[in-house]
């Protein structure tokens, strides 16, 4: 292909310890537990070694946001707690930078999309709760918090979950206890900082870092009144369990398997790069990634010849480079369960095809793939991949199109391309899934609630909806 000069993102900005405390009523302090190494995906280099939360720990953080709860955050007015809101969100504005190297850096995402997609929702999410927290009256939900809010959120938009966690839980007045994913740890804890120097009142945000065993306990605390969890359907399932029987609010945002359907009157250049923004954004580590191609048979011949060519484009490498499309998967872990899914996809009789580029040689990478000749009963038609990995199915009618799109569990996006508006809404009206883009994909606005069906979990993040997970209704 072309030879491109590289074009790096400096990393001066950011300054990363050699090791990181948890972040406790204000302050940060040491863990009464092990440490684990937090690593560059894109290097293996060592980034610094973070403190697993005991369970010790995370009851110290649950007694901080009680007490945070209680004598502080709970009697202040609507209106000052949206100037703290107001604050940090100008300071992710101000710190931008730092916070979008950081996250690439630690998760391996292209420094474009930290720099112009997760950072700007990040702020807009506190701008946009800032401007709730003394409008809760209007919120048809009461204004009556919770409490304190348990939150576990994974690692493939580290801050932007945090903010969709946060940013509601205190403007609605209660306060948090959150925990990063083991891979992800960096900047929810560069975000602690901020909320030292937005003066945030102490214990309103504790950060806990660590891994299965600290969201355990998080999520089994007595003291805690709501768990919100975002991540893998199977962990979803075990915390529906552990809190089944007691008082405490959940919402879980589980995983996806969405359909994007193509239709033969669909502008197909743009679908094109619907296609490819679905499912290799974010290298395909997206809950509602478009995962399932369902295109209409009288065009796929030539949908598949656009792709290729237009995949084989696609710049994969340095995550810090701003020409970079696809940049590292996650973990080593993740890259295991993306090569068995793709194997066993192989293995299954579908044909699988991968742009020729050539991968760096540290680091965890995955060439953006594509698999023809799927069956709706193929592993990798029904499970969830979370890599750059897209199934094509074809076919005919627009029933075809429907059944198909809903015989997955999940039901958390979908993604229809047409030209005709009436289709677009009886497509939308049968699709069983929360969100339904058109002619358009991956399109996060804080004012857009978003959510699933089935066993893409329960309960609505963003937007008016996303109050009422954080507020006891309208009669308490
Ligand atoms: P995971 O569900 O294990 O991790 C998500 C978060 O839950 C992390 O913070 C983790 O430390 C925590 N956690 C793990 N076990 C827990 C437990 N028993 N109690 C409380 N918290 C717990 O997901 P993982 O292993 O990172 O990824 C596995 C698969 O899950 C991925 O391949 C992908 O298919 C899916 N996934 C879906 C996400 C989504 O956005 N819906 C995000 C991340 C993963
Ligand atoms: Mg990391």
């Amino acid at each position: 292909m072309f030879e491109y000069a590289p074009a790096p993102e400096s990393r001066a900005i950011v300054d990363i310890k050699p090791s990181y405390g948890l972040f406790i009523d204000g302050e940060f302090v040491d863990g009464t537990g092990k440490a684990f190494k937090t690593i560059n995906p894109a290097t293996e280099e060592v980034l610094a070694e973070v403190a697993e939360a005991s369970d010790a720990d995370v009851d110290a953080a649950v007694k901080a946001a009680r007490r945070a709860y209680t004598r502080v955050w709970s009697r202040m007015s609507g209106a000052e707690r949206a100037k703290y809101l107001y604050r940090i969100a100008r300071i992710i504005q101000e710190r931008g930078r730092e916070l979008a190297v950081l996250e690439s850096i630690d998760n391996g995402k292209p420094i474009k999309e930290s720099r112009d997609v997760d950072i700007p929702v990040v702020a807009a999410h506190f701008f946009y709760y800032a401007g709730w927290a003394d409008k809760l009256e209007h919120s048809g939900y009461g204004s009556t918090p919770l409490g304190v809010a348990g939150q576990i959120i994974p690692w493939n938009f580290p801050l932007l979950m945090l903010a969709w966690k946060i940013a509601p839980a205190l403007a609605c007045g209660n306060t948090v206890v959150l925990k990063p994913a083991e891979t992800t740890p960096l900047t929810a804890l560069l975000f602690a900082e901020i909320c030292q120097q937005a003066d945030l009142p102490p214990g309103v945000v504790n950060i806990v870092t660590g891994a299965g065993e600290t969201g355990r306990a998080i999520v089994s605390h007595p003291d805690v009144d709501k768990v919100a969890f975002t991540g893998s359907t199977d962990v979803g399932k075990a915390i529906a369990r552990a809190v089944a029987g007691t008082d405490k609010k959940v919402t879980l945002e589980l995983g996806g398997k969405a359909a994007n359907i193509v239709f033969d009157d669909a502008p197909l250049d743009q679908a094109i790069e619907g296609i490819v923004n679905g499912i290799f954004f974010n290298q395909g580590h997206v809950c509602c990634a478009g995962s399932r191609l369902l295109v209409q048979e009288s065009v796929a011949d030539e949908v598949m010849e656009r792709l290729k060519r237009r995949m084989a484009t696609l710049r994969v490498g340095d995550p810090l480079d701003k020409n970079t499309d696809v940049g590292a998967i996650n973990s080593a872990e993740q890259l295991a369960k993306i090569r068995e899914l793709s194997d066993i996809g192989e293995a299954e009789g579908a044909e699988r095809w991968s742009a020729p580029c050539e991968l760096p040689s540290n680091g965890y990478w995955f060439a953006p793939t594509v698999f023809t000749g799927v069956s709706q009963a193929h592993r990798i038609a029904r499970e969830e991949i979370f890599g750059p990995v897209l199934s094509v199915l074809t076919f005919r009618t627009p029933s075809e199109a429907i059944e198909k799109a809903n015989n997955t569990p999940f039901g958390l996006s979908a993604g229809v391309w047409t030209d005709k508006g009436s289709r677009i809404l009886s497509m939308a009206n049968r699709l069983r899934a929360g969100v339904v883009w058109a002619n358009t994909f991956n399109k996060f606005d804080p004012t857009s609630p978003f959510g699933g069906y089935k066993e893409s979990g329960y309960g609505r993040e963003g937007g008016r909806h996303g109050l009422e997970g954080y507020l006891k209704g309208e009669d308490s």
